[in-house]
């Protein structure tokens, strides 16, 4: 099928399989506000095509599978709530609908999984990693917490695994996350999408309606409570000093002086 592209998303599917690559190289494929909004309509026009079977997530270029949300961007966000919860509300419904998708979404990640990018990882079914990829949730060091990785983390990679990666902000190895059931393979660098894709392929032979069901049955815990609360607690971060200090800090590459007080 004719490659598409919707925004920062390349899509190119072929035997039944889409492969969706966040393009933004030059920014590590930092996710910009409008990524949410484009995550969901190319999965939507994967899901409608009749064709698909099975999506990989994966990121442009060596260094990043994705250093996260557009820090430059949050700056540009005038910090009223309304704004803040609306961002929030978009996000969450990004990382929603990779784990609603009837289709089976793998994370192929090819390097710096950072932030959003670490949480794109928890919302997919399964991941593979090559041997030179990272992952942390390194938010609090921008006066935020991740809002769709507190909620997954601990059920992903245990309690307090997600609680050492929240609040130390470490990047933890391939082999780490490999460990910890973050992801299920770790391969060569050279060799991520050929494997990527042998393991899609894999995947789109099996029945597509019992791996709708059998992925429904398994996320079924999924609810909207635990969301909401997160929306809520995000958009109470992204108006606090705290956060206005942590990003102004990373735009300006200087340490962070939090003052630990609320707007
Ligand atoms: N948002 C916006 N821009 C980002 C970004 C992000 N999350 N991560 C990286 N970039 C940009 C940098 O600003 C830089 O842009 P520039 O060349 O125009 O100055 C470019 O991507 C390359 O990043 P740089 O920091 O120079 O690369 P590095 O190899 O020195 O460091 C990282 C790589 C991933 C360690 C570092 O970029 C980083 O810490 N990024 C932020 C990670 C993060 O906190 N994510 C959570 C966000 S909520």
């Amino acid at each position: 099928m004719t490659p598409h592209r919707i925004g920062d998303l390349n899509i190119e599917r072929a035997d039944g399989i889409a492969v969706l690559t966040i393009d933004r190289p030059t920014k590590l494929n930092a996710l910009t506000n409008a990524f949410w909004a484009d995550l969901r309509a190319a999965l939507t026009m994967v899901e409608t095509d009749g064709q698909t079977r099975v999506v990989i997530l994966t990121g442009a270029g060596e260094k990043a599978f994705s250093a996260g949300g557009d820090i430059a961007g949050f700056a540009d966000m005038d910090g009223g709530q309304s704004e803040m919860r609306a961002f929030q509300l978009d996000a969450m419904a990004g990382f929603g609908a990779i784990e609603r998708s009837p289709l089976t979404v793998i994370a192929a990640v090819n390097g710096y999984a950072l932030g959003g990018g670490c949480e794109l990882t928890l919302a997919c079914d399964f991941a593979i990693a090559s041997e030179t990829a990272t992952f942390g949730m390194p938010e609090a060091a921008l006066g935020l917490i991740p809002g769709f990785g507190a909620i997954r983390a601990p059920e992903v990679i245990g309690r307090p695994m997600a609680k050492y990666m929240v609040a130390t902000g470490a990047r933890i190895s391939a082999q780490r996350a490999l460990e910890v059931g973050l992801v299920q393979a770790v391969v060569a660098p050279a060799a991520l999408m050929d494997e990527a894709c042998a393991l899609a392929a894999r995947v789109a032979a099996q029945s597509p309606y019992a791996l709708s069901v059998g992925k429904r049955l398994m996320n079924r815990q999924i609810d909207q409570t635990a969301f909401d609360y997160s929306v809520e607690a995000i958009t109470m971060l992204q108006c606090s000093d705290d956060r206005a200090e942590g990003v102004a800090a990373f735009v300006e590459r200087r340490a962070p002086r939090f003052g630990g007080e609320k707007a």
